[in-house]
């Protein structure tokens, strides 16, 4: 297998109980080529964050594996997993901890040994690709909740990883906001997993969709082909929004 064959990810038989016994994944297979956008879908409680903290191992699989890029998530590859992985956590206040904005996002590079100019320029991009140069020096508490999301997509893009996961990144952002992400998610030529409950955000940015059920993945395939399934959206607790209809859409060239 060449370096290109290589899936940006793959999950295999994954299965995870939380340490009070309850069982969130129930053996997971998922593999995403390099570049592909893939949206995760699935109702509330179905095990989509249990399974992303999995992907630069927060959380270490129970039974099965993950390998990004062909490494196994493992105590020994963990700095290595971390550098290609870059996660959008679901609560912003998980990941923002520095004095100010800047700070926050220039966090990551400085850790891995990024300095001076260098570092400067990878903080004043990655602020202005979610639009927020001119809040670099507020303290991230005193921001709103969607311009600390947006600070949060900020420091995980500062550090060009070779995957992106993001859970549920369009909520709490205003329309404008949630279409500046859109324009940046697409503008990046890297591989992303998003978590998501905004179903017509996933059919913009997702040629693919995976259905996590109670820890299962219940469908892979075309994200509007699944949109157009009702009997498949009904079981899984998937509805679209008030006359949306995926099948009129024309799903933009990727
Ligand atoms: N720390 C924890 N301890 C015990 N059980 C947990 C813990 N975190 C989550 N769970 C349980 O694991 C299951 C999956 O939760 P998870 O947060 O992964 O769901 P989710 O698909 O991300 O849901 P949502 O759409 O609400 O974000 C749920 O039944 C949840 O109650
Ligand atoms: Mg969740």
């Amino acid at each position: 297998m060449t370096e290109t064959d290589t899936p940006a990810l793959e999950i295999e038989g994954l299965a995870y109980a939380y340490p009070d016994g309850r069982q969130a994944l129930f053996g997971v297979d998922l593999t995403l080529r390099r570049g592909e956008r893939v949206a995760l879908l699935g109702p509330n409680g179905a095990g989509k964050t249990t399974l992303v903290l999995h992907l630069n191992g927060i959380l270490r699989a129970g039974a099965g594996a993950v390998r990004i890029g062909g490494l196994p998530v493992t105590e020994e590859h963990l700095a290595e997993v971390r550098r290609r992985v870059g996660i959008v956590f679901q609560d912003p206040d998980d990941q923002l901890f520095m004095p100010t904005v800047r700070e926050d996002v220039a966090f990551g590079p400085a850790t891995a040994g990024m300095r001076g100019v260098e570092l400067e320029a990878r903080v004043t991009r990655a602020l202005e690709q979610v639009g927020l140069a001119d809040l670099a020096d507020r303290p991230p508490h005193h921001l709103s909740f969607g311009q600390r999301r947006r600070v949060a997509v900020a420091t995980v893009l500062a550090m060009e990883p070779e995957v992106l996961v993001l859970d549920e990144p369009s909520s709490n952002l205003d329309p404008a906001s949630r279409r500046e992400l859109a324009d940046v998610l697409r503008s990046l030529d890297i591989t992303v997993l998003m978590v998501t409950h905004d179903l017509p955000y996933a059919l913009e940015l997702c040629p693919r969709s995976v259905v996590l059920s109670a820890g299962v993945i219940a469908a892979d395939g075309g994200t509007q082909e699944l949109m157009c399934d009702p009997e498949l959206m009904r079981s899984h607790r998937l509805e679209l929004p008030f006359g949306f209809d995926p099948g009129s859409v024309t799903v933009p060239v990727h």
